[in-house]
């Protein structure tokens, strides 16, 4: 675990009593400072605001701020339903007895964040994985069962490693239609695809079943997740599922924050404008000296020995970046080097970031980590 930080303000941070650019973490629109200038209060102005239901919302937990948001985060997704969770990692884990009773397998990629694994482990029926972002991979182990119907692919919209984006089209295109995407887009929700709805929105419409699920607490700086879908399949979640039932959701005044934060994005357009004019930046730098583009406001760095790593956080610090160092499941040997602008990044920050990273790899002190060489086939 990394030492502890505090928060200077939405672009710094002091740590090791010094005060740094701070690059890191999914808080890629900063809403989660937003929400700080926003009182927490229940959408009924008369009533005390308190901290926990203490309950789940199938005993007696239930708040119509939960029922707001949920309508809410539905029509900005334009989703046909929305149940919210206690945690991003328990949107696609509260699928599992969805998945256990439908699926006659899974398709899962090789890369996958944990939480759609413990997904995949927890239905309980045979478990395929592709190759990282291969639509061809998944046909070709595909073409060796039996059939595709009751088949769920499991894929992060935004691998929140190396920022790397699943080719939802080019699954789209080649995957039969009955197979079901089951698309974890904790980092993309809010920041990608058409106004920021996410991957899976650049699926076309009503063409195959597609099951999204998100975290609250990266585009909209709050906490909690939400799952995104057929009512049909959320209502059976929220009436049978053992996970959703039996979980706490978010507080409702994060609830409210959430709610708050939506509406505010919704009405401001040009905020996820200006998250992509900061990447643009970045790539203008990035692309000149690397020759590879950025999809999306990541990049990790690897290292390729302890003694680059602790020179590389010798030349971050020296160069005012906190060092943003991660141990994380299909990371490098010694960890990765971390980075994600935000929009309260000025573009001198951004490029300031670019110039740097780009001298440490061209320095040969660190390598730019991608999750595969040749992803997209
Ligand atoms: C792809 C992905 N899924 C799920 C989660 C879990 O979300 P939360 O932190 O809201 O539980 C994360 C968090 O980093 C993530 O990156």
């Amino acid at each position: 675990m990394n030492t502890p930080w505090e928060a200077i303000d939405a672009r710094h941070v002091r740590w090791n009593h010094q005060t740094y650019l701070y690059f890191a973490g999914c808080d890629y629109l900063r809403m989660s400072y937003h929400a700080l200038t926003e009182p927490h209060k229940p959408l009924d102005q008369g009533a005390s605001p308190f901290l926990s239901v203490g309950a789940s919302r199938s005993t007696t937990g239930e708040q119509s701020i939960y029922l707001e948001l949920e309508q809410s985060l539905s029509d900005y997704t334009l989703s046909e339903a929305a149940r919210l969770t206690g945690a991003g990692y328990l949107a696609s884990l509260s699928l599992a007895d969805h998945l256990r009773e439908k699926a006659s397998a899974i398709f899962l990629d090789q890369y996958a964040h944990p939480a759609l694994q413990d997904t995949a482990r927890l239905a309980q029926c045979p478990i395929h994985v592709y190759e990282h972002r291969s639509p061809t991979s998944a046909l070709e182990l595909l073409s060796r069962t039996e059939g595709s119907s009751n088949v769920f692919l499991l894929s992060d919209g935004v691998f929140g490693l190396d920022g790397s984006i699943m080719p939802v089209e080019r699954f789209h295109q080649l995957l039969p239609p009955e197979i079901t995407f089951l698309i974890d887009d904790a980092h993309g929700f809010g920041c990608h695809g058409p106004s920021g709805r996410g991957v899976s929105a650049l699926c076309p419409p009503h063409q195959r079943q597609i099951l999204t699920t998100a975290s609250l607490s990266k585009a909209l700086g709050c906490h909690g997740g939400v799952i995104l879908g057929d009512e049909k399949i959320l209502d059976s979640v929220s009436r049978q599922g053992h996970i959703w039932r039996s979980h706490t959701p978010l507080p409702p005044s994060i609830a409210y924050s959430a709610w708050r934060n939506l509406l505010w994005l919704k009405d401001h357009p040009d905020h996820l404008a200006s998250l992509e004019k900061r990447t643009a930046s970045f790539n203008a730098i990035w692309t000149a000296s690397q020759q590879s583009f950025l999809e999306f406001p990541i990049v990790a760095l690897s290292t390729p020995s302890q003694k680059a790593l602790e020179e590389v956080k010798q030349y971050l610090t020296e160069a005012g970046i906190y060092p943003p160092h991660i141990h994380y499941p299909h990371g490098a040997p010694h960890g990765l080097f971390r980075f994600s602008w935000s929009t309260a990044h000025t573009l001198e920050d951004v490029d300031l970031l670019a110039n740097t990273l780009s001298d440490l790899v061209s320095n040969g002190l660190a390598d730019h980590f991608k999750l595969s060489c040749d992803p997209v086939s």
